[in-house]
């Protein structure tokens, strides 16, 4: 996070741009790695929180495997040096192309999101003459009692097979020549700040796991997904998100005999590092009296706040004023939404400040895009400044 010596040697820099502190993402590195090492837990990374070379370059030291949602992340994980025996892939709707790149690769397991999906691997892996390792991505039919914008674990999603079409087609996915179920995936939804979520999550898994087995289905690991939440209210307080308490839950409940346990993190893992930093261009006041800041990020760098009505701190880092004043922060997009945060308190700001938007490295810069013809933002490092 933002010391003052970096925010003078960020006011040089033209803004947008993110900044990401290699420091803070080491440390969270060290912190998952350590303690899934603990209890034996096998970590990927889900690439499609941020692709940034520098980032994965980082990620990559720490022997971390990849979650991925396409054949394009698959590319950009393998080109980045990642090894695919270490790549799980994930996604409703995968392509034929992709699959095809997916079994050349030898990449550790397609996660399969429809049984018609098991037929098409099926047919892809005998024309390659190979035999593709496979999980069935199950949907539990949890709560993850979180934004239902990001909610993939109830029953009516579109995310995984239920467990009822499953066990009914056990005979058609046991008679598939060219693909091995491997494995059992369950991802339940993102930015999980209730951690008993995770205990539900283990009840459904051993029951899941026992039934399965007494059937007859045999699988070596079992795939728990991603989720963990970071602290977007106070990042300060938790820059490294508690990944302690959440494999004590899941070491503790999570009963499968013994077979390995795959966790595929992206927020907790890039979130609280990076940082939007933007500049004041404007300030004005409307007919009602709200006192709006422009600033030249917007929904088309961040979209987070404007796509789900999340909330990012922000803080203002040159401003020495000691009055403060309650704001509107706004981007520059031709869109009504294009908001960051109403009514906030900040010193006050002018044109020519440096606002940051804090815990903004995961879903920030992949979701980023060019509407309005804007540039794509830049990135600093930490450890390049
Ligand atoms: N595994 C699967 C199958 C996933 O679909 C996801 C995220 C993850 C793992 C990683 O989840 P995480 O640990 O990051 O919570 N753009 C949204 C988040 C979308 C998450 C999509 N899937 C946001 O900005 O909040």
């Amino acid at each position: 996070m933002l010391s003052r010596q970096v925010a003078e040697a960020l006011r040089k820099r033209e803004t947008p741009y993110y900044f990401y502190d290699i420091d803070l993402l080491r440390q969270t590195l060290e912190s998952v790695v350590s303690v899934a090492r603990k209890y034996g837990f096998v970590i990927h990374y889900a690439i499609k929180a941020n692709y940034d070379p520098h980032i994965l370059e980082v990620i990559k030291e720490y022997g971390l495997g990849i979650d991925c949602a396409s054949g394009g992340e698959m590319r950009c994980a393998i080109e980045a040096g990642f090894d695919p025996q270490g790549i799980v892939y994930a996604g409703v709707g995968k392509r034929d192309k992709e699959i095809r790149y997916a079994i050349e690769q030898g990449i550790f397991a397609i996660n399969c999101e429809s049984i018609q999906e098991l037929g098409v691997v099926d047919a892809i892996a005998g024309e390659l003459g190979k035999v593709q390792n496979i999980a069935l991505r199950i949907n539990p039919d949890i709560d993850p009692k979180t934004n239902k914008c990001i909610d993939t674990g109830q029953a009516d999603s579109k995310f995984g097979i239920s467990y009822e079409e499953v066990t009914e087609k056990l005979d058609f996915i046991r008679s598939l020549k060219h693909v091995k179920v491997s494995g059992i995936h369950l991802h339940i939804g993102s930015q999980i700040r209730e951690l008993h979520v995770f205990e539900y999550l283990c009840a459904k898994v051993n029951s899941i796991v026992g039934h399965l087995t007494s059937l007859g289905l045999d699988f070596d690991f079992v795939d728990v997904g991603g989720g963990l939440g970071v602290n977007y209210d106070f990042p300060e307080n938790e820059p490294v998100p508690n990944f302690a308490s959440v494999f004590a839950i899941i070491n503790s409940h999570l009963k499968v005999d013994g077979r390995p346990v795959h966790f595929e993190f992206g927020r907790a893992i890039v979130a609280q590092c990076g940082e939007l930093i933007t500049s004041v261009l404007f300030n004005k006041t409307t007919a009602t009296g709200r006192k709006i800041v422009v600033v030249d990020a917007s929904m088309t760098e961040l979209i987070r706040p404007a796509l789900y009505g999340s909330y990012h701190n922000i803080e203002n880092i040159t401003s020495q004023a000691k009055e403060r004043e309650r704001y509107t922060i706004v981007g520059t997009a031709c869109e009504s939404t294009d908001v960051f945060d109403e009514g906030i308190t900040l010193p006050r700001t002018q044109r020519g400040d440096l606002l940051t938007i804090k815990s903004a490295g995961a879903y920030g810069m992949s979701m980023a895009s060019r509407y309005n013809l804007h540039d794509l933002p830049g990135a600093v490092y930490s450890d390049e400044l």
